[in-house]
């Protein structure tokens, strides 16, 4: 029987309701990263679209976005920079502030991470207000990057952050919703 790779994955997360907070419905993907079947299923759908696109880095959002960004940037042979919750990285950084769906932070780059130019793939487990990666690829854009893409497991469309981050000139991929 075949089964879409994108419901493989679908069909591991879970739903947890009120979490962190009563009326939010948390979006768990450790039952996708526990399960090796489908954690390979999702980072194939990832290196199965990269794969033949011109791209010096990926750009991963603390903390999630690590687990998948990592991975990926090895198995397509790309250098990873982590885009960090503030007061984490010891070198020189630019930061942004930006609200999420269940509160406020600010993330930062190390100066360094990225030369202008360079062709950066941005990636998180999750695009809900569409506030994190927002504030990531503006960072990588104050450094120089080009962001090609920003990529996540799971978009929350009712809350509007695909649209949001469409309508900024990102170009967006998302594997389920
Ligand atoms: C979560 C999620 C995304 C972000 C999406 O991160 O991993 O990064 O919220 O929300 P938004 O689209 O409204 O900005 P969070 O900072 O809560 O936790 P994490 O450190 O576990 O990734
Ligand atoms: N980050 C922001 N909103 C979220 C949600 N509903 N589930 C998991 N992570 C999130
Ligand atoms: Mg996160």
């Amino acid at each position: 029987m075949h089964i879409d790779p994108a419901d493989y994955v679908r069909n591991a997360i879970r739903s947890v309701p009120n979490w962190p907070k009563p009326g939010i419905t948390f979006r768990d993907i450790t039952p996708v990263l526990q399960d090796p079947r489908s954690f390979r299923v999702l980072i194939d759908l990832f290196v199965y679209r990269y794969m033949r696109q011109r791209l010096d880095l990926v750009a991963g959002v603390d903390a999630r976005g690590f687990i998948l960004g990592a991975v990926l940037a090895y198995e397509l042979n790309l250098g990873f920079v982590p885009v960090r919750k503030k007061g984490k990285l010891p070198f020189d950084t630019v930061a942004e502030e930006y609200s999420l769906e269940y509160g406020n932070a600010t993330v930062e780059m190390h100066t360094d991470s990225v030369r202008p130019g360079q062709r950066v793939l941005l990636i998180d487990d999750l695009i809900a207000t569409g506030g994190t990666m927002v504030a990531a690829s503006k960072l990588l854009q104050r450094l120089g990057a080009n962001v090609v893409e920003a990529a996540a497991i799971i978009d929350l469309p009712y809350l509007g952050g695909s649209k949001a981050l469409k309508e900024t000139g990102l170009d967006i991929y998302t594997v389920c919703s």
